[in-house]
């Protein structure tokens, strides 16, 4: 099969983990005889300081000729304690996201049988853990009007969702739950907020056409807690853009290390594959970060934008092999010889 992808690598540690996923997909190609082009485009701060802006049009080119998108990290700290810069390189991500039309955000959050105890949460609470959490991605206060008016004292973000836009990500929630343990639950915030309330709705009204799914409904702040209680108890969670955001992060936290969790987004043009961590720029160039989530990302990759699921599975197991065999970089070291991530990469595509 010929794989075309478009790779952007991006900031921070974006290149050298990017570089390690790229090491595996080739072996992987070469394995099962695909033949992947890839081609490369700039984003990010990297993209500032090329271009001028965030993620131009000839990377958004690039993207809608490719098959797929394999996204590394994005974000500079030059731009973090900077509240007045108008150029921002997380710009290129939201910009991206709603170009490419990527309205879902696949997080999904398991453990790793030799790394339960890296999780600073009880084994107990976390053994069997397999959910995903679905984030809408192209809508809510993200993307509402926002401002500032009363010369510049009072600030304003809106939060606006139509019904089209949570049936289409709750659509595929459903469906999600139909190929798992048919299990959904929708976050929000009915309580309090209307488009909550939208959402609720919407999805209430779903239900007949889905009628093997358990729907629950519960509130954010509940999920908040529950999510770190009991998250086994969870399949499939949809939820809206920021309450997503907040979320995603916070599970991580069960799988041990942020360094470890996939993501893919997907929606109307492309699908893009990326880890959930970002540049981590304290460690750029030093080649010490994690390049797992990165790699599990392509992993994802091969199942979902080509069906390709038993080349997914290899990496799968290639991974869960080296974090048995202690190849992993500093973050999972612990006592032991902390691996660099080029050498991470490299044992992995020997070894697919
Ligand atoms: C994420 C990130 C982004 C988001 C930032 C970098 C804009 O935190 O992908 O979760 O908030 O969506
Ligand atoms: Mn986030």
């Amino acid at each position: 099969m010929k794989l075309n992808i478009a790779l952007l690598a991006g900031d921070g540690i974006g290149p050298e983990v990017i570089d390690q996923a790229v090491k595996v997909s080739n072996a992987v190609a070469k394995k099962f005889n695909h033949e992947i082009t890839w081609t490369a485009g700039i984003t990010g701060a990297a993209a500032i300081d090329e271009v001028g802006e965030p993620y131009p049009d000839s990377t958004h080119e690039i993207c809608m000729a490719a098959d797929a998108v394999l996204f590394g990290a994005i974000g500079h700290p030059r731009f973090d304690n900077d509240p007045k810069a108008t150029v921002r390189p997380e710009q290129g991500l939201l910009k991206m996201r709603q170009k490419l039309g990527l309205f879902a955000n696949v997080r999904p959050t398991f453990t790793f049988p030799s790394l339960i105890d890296n999780s600073p949460l009880k084994r107990e609470r976390i053994e069997g853990t397999d959910l995903i959490i679905l984030r809408e991605l192209t809508g809510g206060i993200y993307f509402g009007e926002r401002g500032r008016k009363d010369d510049g004292n009072t600030a304003f973000d809106t939060c606006t969702y139509t019904r089209a836009e949570v049936q289409r990500l709750a659509k595929l929630g459903f469906e999600m739950a139909m190929t798992r343990s048919k299990r959904l639950c929708c976050v929000d915030k009915a309580n309090v907020l209307e488009t909550s309330r939208l959402w609720r709705e919407t999805v209430q009204d779903m239900e007949k056409d889905f009628p093997e799914v358990t729907v629950s409904y519960e509130f954010v702040d509940a999920v908040a807690m529950r999510l770190v209680q009991w998250p086994n108890s969870y399949d499939v969670l949809i939820t809206e853009n920021l309450f997503g955001d907040i979320l995603t992060d916070e599970a991580s936290v069960i799988s041990g290390s942020m360094g470890l969790m996939p993501s893919a987004s997907i929606g109307v043009h492309t699908s893009l594959f990326e880890p959930i961590h970002g540049s981590y720029p304290q460690a750029a160039g030093k080649d010490i970060a994690n390049p797992l989530a990165t790699v599990l990302s392509a992993a994802m990759m091969f199942e979902d934008a080509f069906g390709l699921k038993e080349e997914a599975e290899l990496i799968r197991e290639v991974v869960n092999k080296s974090l048995a065999e202690g190849i992993v970089t500093e973050d999972l070291a612990g006592k032991n010889k902390a691996y660099k991530t080029s050498e991470v990469g490299d044992w992995l595509a020997k070894n697919i």
